[in-house]
């Protein structure tokens, strides 16, 4: 592991219309058939499966060490589309260490809903918005929609040795972010435990 006296300052320049991010480590790209589960209406997923496998998710990854003491930094993309009336999504994450590991989301371009819960089953909604800075609190699952017609980019900032547990998914979250008659509205989750 690179120990911090080795670790050099450094800037990472970044766009976001189109995203460009530098340096980057890895870009992580999540299409529709890597998270298809994620989404309530199986049929309209594999209709859209038949056709196309649609870029849902990318994140760009600064290079950091995944060690103690180190903060990582990354660009995370939502495209704008939905599934049946569900809005496009992340996955949904829990972080391993419920006291070290909170994460702050600096919303840069359009709009969505930061969905939040903890295990207990507290849960909380935020908008997402350029000039929002969203604090998550270690113990709380979070998952972010674009509810929008343009591409939510958000920056995330959290300790770069979290573990993120994606066991906490659509099976947990309560509330599903749909479109209703031109709204945003979020519904109970009927597939929730
Ligand atoms: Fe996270």
């Amino acid at each position: 592991m690179e120990s911090m006296q080795n670790f050099l300052p450094f800037t990472i320049q970044y766009s976001i219309d189109p995203v460009t991010f530098e340096p980057k480590d890895e870009i992580i790209k999540r299409t529709l058939s890597s998270m298809k589960g994620a989404f309530l209406d199986q049929a309209a997923a594999e209709q859209i499966l038949a056709k196309e496998d649609p870029l849902i998710v990318e994140v760009f990854m600064a290079p950091v060490p995944a060690g103690p003491g180190f903060l990582m930094a990354n660009i995370n993309v939502v495209y704008p589309g939905k599934v049946g009336n569900e809005f496009y999504m992340t996955k949904g994450h829990i972080h391993d260490d419920p006291i070290h590991a909170p994460e702050i989301y600096i919303t840069l371009r359009g709009t969505g809903k930061l969905v939040l819960q903890t295990l207990e089953g507290k849960f909380h909604m935020a908008d997402m918005q350029p000039g929002a800075i969203n604090y998550i609190p270690a113990p709380w699952a979070h998952r972010c929609v674009n509810c929008g017609d343009e591409p939510l980019v958000y920056l995330g900032i959290f300790p770069a040795n979290t573990q993120r547990d994606y066991s906490f998914d659509s099976s947990n979250f309560k509330k599903r972010i749909v479109a209703q008659d031109g709204q945003v509205v979020a519904v109970d989750n009927t597939r929730a435990k």
